[in-house]
């Protein structure tokens, strides 16, 4: 068989945050090779896959040793000979291997790796880029539409304010490599505003500006005085997107925000929401209340679900059954879908497969801790997932994703053309 694994191996990396991760790499019988990194978030929700860190006083406990010798020790030689062309099947092989439901024995970040290495390798054993393989017979996909964060906050950046991501969209573009130009000219127009005002602290792990505001609002009011700087009709050409990250200051009903020294019940915590989305072009909204919050959930997509995207990321976990039950409860009308948050690359289609199944729309997102691996990138384009969001735009390993959206855009048949609009939770007539 021309595609069975010869060979596994893994080698230690290391990510944006300076921190030690897996690469699998994959070399098949007809020479083919694949190899993927895992990514690591640090806005984790309690449900996602766990990766398999050391511990202790090194690294900040962070190294991945003892993932690595489990790899060595048990995936590697579990895959001898399968064949990688058979996705379900080396995943199945890696979900009962590990054998818990969390993924903790052998790491969600050693398994994830595997998996989207093994799906590399077969793409190339087969002559086709990721992209193409992955869309099996499907007519190809567009490129995703991006959204592309501005300020970084909450755990990425020393929670200067509460909420962790305050994006763009450019909802008015007409293609992918325009929409990177337009938020390009935002991304320097917020630059130069805070410089001016003096409330430029640093970067965030995202590559967004870490600025210094005094509320939460702050930060909007200052993301639509960007928009307009840089030239453009708010809600018409760029819009706002948000990821509350809410799990991260939310728990049982009750919200703390420490930059406005206040806590507000679930209630409270709703009408400030829908506050933001009336004053500002708030087109897109990720976990808005707490992942322990569903009635709030349900309460907010109630009310907002109608004219906007509300994405569920903590909540939701890459995980098809939440999907399903989300569904059921009318909470959320968008998934986030994180590879490494469900584990392998089966389970992450099975959390989209869901998703449309409800009619829901879907994110495909990078994390927090990232690479120069840009296999997020080719899920999105080959699964036909309308959105993408890897973070801001600026550091590598941020662009490399931008980029190869934009090399994606010359091969594929659709060139740079972005999913239509009324195909979206808040473009639909
Ligand atoms: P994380 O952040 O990778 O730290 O979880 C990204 C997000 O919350 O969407
Ligand atoms: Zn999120």
């Amino acid at each position: 068989m021309k595609t069975a694994i010869e060979r596994a191996a893994a080698r230690r990396v290391w990510d944006s945050r300076g921190r030690p991760t897996i690469e699998v790499e994959i070399a098949l019988a007809n020479g083919a090779r694949g190899r993927a990194i895992a990514p690591a978030g640090a806005s984790t929700g309690s449900g996602e896959a766990v990766d398999l860190r050391d511990g202790g006083a090194a690294l900040g406990g962070m190294d991945v040793r003892k993932a690595m010798a489990g790899f060595s020790a048990e995936i590697a030689p579990a895959l001898a000979g399968l064949d990688a062309s058979d996705q379900k099947a080396i995943d199945r092989r890696l979900i009962e291997l590990d054998g818990t439901p969390n993924k903790g024995r052998l790491g969600g970040n050693a398994l994830i790796a595997t998996s989207m290495a093994v799906a590399h390798a077969a793409a190339a054993g087969g002559g086709l880029p990721l992209w193409q393989y992955l869309a099996g017979g499907r007519a190809p996909g567009r490129v995703p539409l991006p959204e592309i964060q501005i300020f970084g906050g909450g755990a990425h950046a020393g929670r200067r304010i509460d909420i962790q991501d305050l994006m763009v969209v450019a909802v008015g573009a007409e293609d992918f490599a325009t929409a990177l130009d337009w938020t390009a000219e935002v991304y320097r127009a917020a630059g130069k505003l805070l410089a001016e005002q003096g409330k430029l602290a640093g970067v965030a792990d995202e590559g967004g500006f870490w600025p210094v505001f005094s509320s939460n609002e702050e930060a909007l009011s200052t993301l639509l005085g960007a928009i307009e700087r840089a030239g453009f009709r708010p809600g018409e050409d760029m819009a706002i997107s948000l990821d509350i990250a809410a799990s991260e200051f939310g728990k049982n009903g009750r919200y703390r925000l420490d930059r406005e020294d206040r806590t507000l019940s679930r209630d409270e915590m709703v009408d400030m929401l829908l506050g933001w989305c009336k004053r500002y072009p708030v087109v897109s909204i990720e976990d808005p209340l707490a992942e322990d919050d569903e009635e709030g959930l349900i309460a907010f997509t109630r009310a907002a679900g109608a004219t906007m995207q509300i994405i569920g990321d903590d909540f939701l976990v890459t995980n098809a059954a939440r999907v399903r039950h989300a569904a059921t409860v009318g909470a959320c009308n968008a998934v986030l879908i994180k590879p490494n948050q469900a584990g392998t690359l089966t389970e992450t289609k099975a959390a989209l497969d869901a998703a449309r199944e409800a009619g829901y729309s879907a994110v495909v997102s990078a994390r927090s801790g990232e690479t120069e691996d840009v296999t997020v990138v080719h899920l999105a384009v080959g699964w036909g997932v309308p959105q993408l969001k890897v973070g801001s735009f600026t550091r590598s390993e941020r662009m490399a994703k931008w980029n190869e959206g934009l090399r994606l855009s010359e091969v594929l048949p659709t060139g740079g053309a972005l999913p239509s609009r009324s195909s979206l939770p808040w473009g639909r007539p």
